[in-house]
């Protein structure tokens, strides 16, 4: 469970998250997410899933089928498939690279040729166009996907517990060395224009301003979905091969916590601290404009670890390495439950389902490899990384406590618990919960750009409410593209056009997922008929 948690969001989304929200802005907004709603959701989805374990089905539609009496419960399940299929894809691809950095680390390319060059040509964004077939790209996707199909295919316990007996360790004692590198640089050190620990006082010291900040509570929500992988179905997946009576309270949370050490405490001191130290604390926080952490952790630190003299390849292949571990350790989580599904619903075996698993992601992920210049990635980021979740973790909690009932939910909860869990958090799962999701759900949709005070006073002066591009209507309209059009002056595809059929095919994916679900209970009736 921990290395279903721990992944690139650890290290590479949480520190740019963070230093995008202004540091330590982003620290209380984040805390509390974590405890009001990460917390009760992991509770949540865990009791989901041992309880629908206990009748065979380790995949979200049938856990949600069994919550309830309707029929249409199942089909909430949809999204417990469709979302780890579709981030699977381009969350795999974003793993390769690191595979692909660990290469060029190794074998030192990056002494010779900057990151800064070396990183666009590599995803084929030279050309100019939105589409492109960078060739090693592909090869090293394609690698990595069959790694995972491989370890898949090899069971759970032999395949994925053996890949995060072997992975955890060896990240955590990276990060480690890293860690302490990145916090004993000083200035006396060449090409140090900054303590490094400027960088770790910014993520570190607590501000209270970002409190009053809806858009910084937004961006810290939904690091806390992603960081502990809630909202997927993922959870549910492993949590359905626990027995009925083995402890969730307590594994749960040690699994959250577990990941909050390696994300606050690792993620937070190793890419900001390092980039500060060389950059400046201005132009770490400008390179983190996008949220991804891609600028600084494949742009940056590669250049910057030439620094190290014979340490830097080292440097870099345990920089990559430990961001493949702790990528390839969550992708695995995202495949499990398409695999139990097949198996489960439809009887497939494991190998099989392995393979399909593969080819899915092989196809869609090659939508994001080919694409990416047109925006196909941030597209799969976006509506499968981001609003999915939301949606997802909002139906559960309100099916979980009002359908299913808080008094089953609870006994579901505290059964076999090796800890007490406070009375309060009953209330919490109850009435805080979803509406916590709720509220991040309504503020997604409709996120200024700007200030929302400033919104707010736009709208009594007659000017409308000014929706964020990266507001859920703001993506639909294309707020961000101006003069969005399918094709430009001289008759080639835009990227409008490419945002539009990715969302289209995203569309097509879920109805996909929702027949085959149709599928698996008809073929049912009929067996039981
Ligand atoms: N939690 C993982 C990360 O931080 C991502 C993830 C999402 C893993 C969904 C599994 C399922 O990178």
């Amino acid at each position: 469970m921990a290395g279903n948690a721990v992944g690139l969001g650890n290290f590479l989304r949480f520190p740019a998250q963070a230093a995008q929200h202004g540091g330590g802005a982003f620290l209380l907004p984040y805390l509390v997410s974590f405890v009001l709603m990460g917390i009760p959701l992991l509770w949540v989805e865990w009791a989901i899933g041992r309880h629908g374990g206990q009748f065979g089905h380790h995949s979200a539609p049938g856990m949600f089928d069994r919550l309830g009496r309707a029929r249409w419960l199942k089909y909430v399940g949809v999204f417990g498939l469709f979302t780890n299929l579709t981030v699977a894809a381009y969350y795999c691809y974003i793993e390769s690279w690191t595979l692909a950095y660990v290469w060029h680390s190794l074998v030192g390319t990056f002494r010779s040729v900057v990151p800064t060059e070396f990183f666009p040509r590599y995803l084929g964004m030279d050309a100019g166009s939105v589409t492109a077939l960078p060739g090693e790209a592909v090869g090293w996707f394609v690698l990595t996907l069959g790694l995972n199909v491989w370890i898949l295919s090899r069971g759970l316990a032999k395949g994925i517990e053996t890949a995060a007996k072997i992975g955890m360790p060896l990240l955590l004692l990276f990060a480690g060395i890293l860690a302490v590198r990145a916090l004993t640089l000083t200035t006396e050190d060449p090409g140090v224009v900054q303590s490094p620990l400027v960088g770790l006082n910014f993520v570190w010291q607590p501000q209270l301003n970002g409190l009053v900040d809806p858009s910084t509570w937004l961006a810290a929500a939904g690091q806390v979905f992603f960081t502990l992988s809630v909202g997927m179905g993922s959870i549910h997946c492993y949590a359905a091969y626990l027995a009925r009576d083995q402890d969730i309270a307590l594994n749960a949370s040690s699994a959250g916590w577990m990941n909050e050490f390696v994300e606050v405490i690792l993620g937070g001191s190793i890419l900001i601290p390092v980039a500060t130290a060389y950059l400046g604390l201005n132009a770490v926080q400008a390179a983190t404009a996008g949220g991804s952490g891609f600028g600084l952790g494949f742009l940056a630190l590669p250049a910057l670890f030439n620094q190290w003299g014979w340490f830097a390849p080292v440097a870099g292949a345990l920089w990559f390495g430990l961001l493949f571990f702790a990528g390839i350790t969550s992708s695995l989580a995202m495949g499990q439950p398409i695999l139990a599904f097949l198996q489960d619903e439809f009887g497939m075996r494991r190998t099989r389902s392995a393979a399909a698993f593969g080819i899915a992601t092989l196809g869609l992920g090659f939508v994001c490899v080919w694409l990416y210049p047109g925006g196909a990635f941030d597209e799969f980021d976006f509506w499968s990384g981001t609003v999915a979740l939301v949606l997802f973790a909002l139906g559960e909690a309100i099916i979980f406590a009002w359908i299913f009932g808080m008094d089953r939910g609870w006994a579901e909860i505290t059964r076999g618990a090796d800890i007490h869990i406070p009375a309060f958090f009953r209330f919490v799962i109850r009435y805080v919960t979803p509406l916590f999701i709720l509220t991040v759900f309504v503020g997604a949709l409709v996120k200024p750009a700007g200030r929302w005070g400033e919104a707010v006073r736009s709208v009594f002066a007659g000017d409308g409410w000014p929706f964020a591009a990266d507001s859920v209507v703001g993506k639909v309209l294309h707020v961000g593209d101006r003069g969005y059009q399918w094709l430009d002056a001289s008759g080639r595809f835009t990227h409008g056009f490419v945002q539009d059929m990715t969302r289209l095919l995203l569309l097509l994916v879920f109805l996909g997922c929702a027949f085959l679900v149709w599928l698996a209970w008809r073929r049912r009736a009929k067996e039981d008929r």
